[in-house]
């Protein structure tokens, strides 16, 4: 499929479809609301920006109920699943007030949860957070970090993949 200059709004499923071509791995970005209550969602923006300083970065979409609590709270995590953590992937895409139900959360050490199992988590400490089109982009300084052996969630073309072999 080849798409002619992109005129801005004429075709977003399109574009959403060439832009999910792309294969990345999954994470669960979380943090506290005001009231202590945990707050995230699954995220696949999610990406490294620098090494010095230790800079990541990942969009959140600016309509999302949980944008009010990323925007106050200093801190977020950012936990890299598992190809064995699908579900947890599942239930934080869908709108549900039991998403923490599912997994085993502690507080980090920065207060954001932590997800046990994880492949690795960043703990961040907020940069910046800005609007841009219809996502805000946060920038986190790394403060901590975790990382383990294990098989990544993949996600392509609207699926959920396991890793395959080295070529
Ligand atoms: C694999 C995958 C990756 C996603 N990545 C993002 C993302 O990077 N940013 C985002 O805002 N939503 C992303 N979403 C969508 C949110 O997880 C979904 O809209 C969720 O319901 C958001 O929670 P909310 O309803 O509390 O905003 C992704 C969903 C899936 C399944």
């Amino acid at each position: 499929m080849t798409r002619g200059p992109f005129e801005g709004g004429a075709d977003t499923a399109a574009l959403r479809s060439a832009l999910g071509r792309f294969a990345t791995g999954v994470t669960l970005a979380t943090c506290c609301d005001r009231h202590g209550n945990p707050v995230g969602l699954t995220v696949n923006s999610f990406g490294a920006l620098s090494l010095e300083p230790p800079l990541v970065q990942w969009a959140l979409r600016a309509a999302s109920p949980t944008l009010a609590a990323f925007e106050a709270a200093e801190h977020f995590a950012v936990n890299v699943l598992t190809e064995a953590q699908v579900e947890l992937s599942r239930r934080f895409a869908n709108p549900s007030e039991r998403r923490f139900e599912l997994g085993r959360w502690s507080p980090g050490r920065y207060g954001a949860p932590v997800l046990a199992g994880a492949l690795a988590v960043f703990e961040c400490r907020r940069q910046a957070a800005e609007r841009h089109g219809d996502h805000v982009l946060f920038i986190g300084e790394v403060l901590h970090y975790t990382a383990h052996a294990g098989a990544p969630l993949l996600f392509h073309a609207s699926r959920y993949r396991r890793l395959g072999e080295p070529l």
